[in-house]
């Protein structure tokens, strides 16, 4: 599928809307010890669609329905999820950055315009995911996107405590999508695709897709 029209309302939304300053803005006034895994970086509607339509990943969707961006950035793929994965039935974002979550919010709102029904699925929360328990039925998700930088202090950490969340919180068959690096647990993560390489606006990245046992 072309996707043109629903590119089209994506990249209306986004349009003139500069992620990296409003996360500085936001980073600024933050306490710096929250602020040292908050590097921000983008997912394309092309690379969406890419991660979706190209890498056999939306088969394994089968009777899952809960999207998850743990980081949402301001949206856009929540935005894109709405717009590309009509199966998806709630969409969740958390960002902990106010000035990011702020601008998701203004994205839903614009998406709103043109698709009501899509818009009212999208949730963001606007918060540390470390912080918030999975399991609760309000969240509950069953496939989660997660993409931060490779490289930083203390982001294998980030990782690790992701991981252990995910083995105490989601349930088996959870479909987890990294961007950049692999979960390091295979037997309880494997792999169950072939990674993909995406293009971003900050270099090349790799696309990894598991699923928890
Ligand atoms: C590389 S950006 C990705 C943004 C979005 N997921 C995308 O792909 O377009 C990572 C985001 O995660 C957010 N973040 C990092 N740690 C977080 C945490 N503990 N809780 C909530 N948000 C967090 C950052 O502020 C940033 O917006």
């Amino acid at each position: 599928m072309s996707f043109e029209k629903e590119k089209e309302v994506f990249d209306k939304i986004y349009q003139g809307i500069n992620g990296y300053s409003i996360s500085q803005r936001g980073r600024s006034t933050m306490d710096t010890t929250d602020t040292k895994f908050l590097i921000y970086g983008e997912v394309s509607f092309a690379e969406l669609l890419t991660i979706v339509e190209n890498s056999g990943i939306k088969n394994q969707f089968n009777g899952l329905t809960t999207f998850c961006d743990l980081g949402s950035g301001m949206g856009k793929s929540l935005i894109g999820a709405a717009l590309i994965c009509p199966y998806f039935k709630r969409i969740i974002g958390v960002e902990l950055v106010p000035t990011l979550y702020e601008s998701s919010l203004g994205s839903v709102q614009q998406l709103a315009q043109t698709n009501k029904k899509l818009a009212n699925k999208i949730k963001v929360i606007n918060g540390n995911f470390l912080k918030l328990n999975f399991s609760k039925p309000a969240l509950s998700p069953n496939v989660i996107f997660m993409h931060y930088p490779m490289h930083g202090t203390g982001v294998e950490e980030l990782y690790l405590q992701l991981e252990e969340k995910f083995r105490k919180e989601l349930k088996p068959g959870s479909i987890i999508i990294s961007a950049i690096r692999k979960l390091s647990s295979p037997e309880a993560f494997p792999e169950i695709l072939s990674p993909i390489c995406v293009q971003c606006k900050y270099g090349n990245a790799t696309i990894f897709f598991h699923k928890k046992v």
